[in-house]
């Protein structure tokens, strides 16, 4: 994956984004398109892992057939709505380990502060991909990615569903070397930090929250 910031345009993500969007979709309708969407871009995020053959056994005949090769990847969920994206994920890719990092925003300094993080071992020989349905200021994505790097990932993915060209500036700034999927970009943040015309808090949507 060499683009910093590649979107979906798959008709199938497209218009479960466009379901998300509206206002009047349930809390339950919500979560079961998040889980479509993500096994989507799940398949997106993962192209052109590193591959290696295995000699098999068909029916017919032995075979050098394609199988993953390396380490078991990582998916680092964003807490909170990280989670949302991640159970989808794991059902296409099971064997996944999986890290969490909690941040929330100091009020005075309006900086990133870490309150949970737990990643699996071995980060370097990992590809990490790291997962948060907005990309809206770019802050806690990019505090998030700085966390990864000193646990020692150095291969590593991020996943959205929305972006903010404000987001994708901070992170390209930040990590050039992260490329960012994403299965749309929208037009701007409004004054509150939210996405336009995005879909409203991405937490509250999933878990039924105000
Ligand atoms: N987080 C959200 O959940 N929604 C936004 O629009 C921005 C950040």
């Amino acid at each position: 994956m060499s683009d910093h910031l590649n979107i979906v345009e798959h008709p199938l993500v497209q218009h479960k984004l466009t379901l998300m969007r509206e206002t009047g979709t349930s809390t339950a309708v919500f979560r079961q398109l998040l889980r479509e969407i993500s096994l989507l871009l799940a398949y997106e995020v993962t192209r052109g892992l590193p591959m290696m053959t295995r000699s098999i056994e068909t029916p017919l005949e032995r075979m050098d057939a394609p199988v993953l090769a390396g380490k078991k990847l990582a998916l680092v969920s964003i807490l909170r709505a990280g989670n949302g994206l991640l159970d989808g994920i794991l059902e296409l890719i099971p064997s996944a380990r999986v890290g969490f990092v909690g941040l929330y925003r100091d009020e005075e300094t309006l900086q990133p502060v870490q309150y949970y993080f737990k990643v699996p071992t071995e980060l370097e020989d990992r590809l990490v991909i790291a997962v948060d349905p907005m990309l809206a200021t770019g802050n806690s994505s990019a505090a998030a990615i700085d966390l990864l790097k000193e646990a020692g990932a150095t291969n590593i993915r991020f996943l959205c569903l929305l972006a903010a060209p404000e987001g994708v500036a901070r992170m390209k700034e930040a990590h050039p070397d992260v490329p960012i999927v994403t299965a749309a970009l929208d037009s701007h943040l409004n004054e509150k930090g939210y996405i336009v015309p995005g879909l409203g808090d991405a937490g509250d949507r999933m878990f039924g929250t105000k």
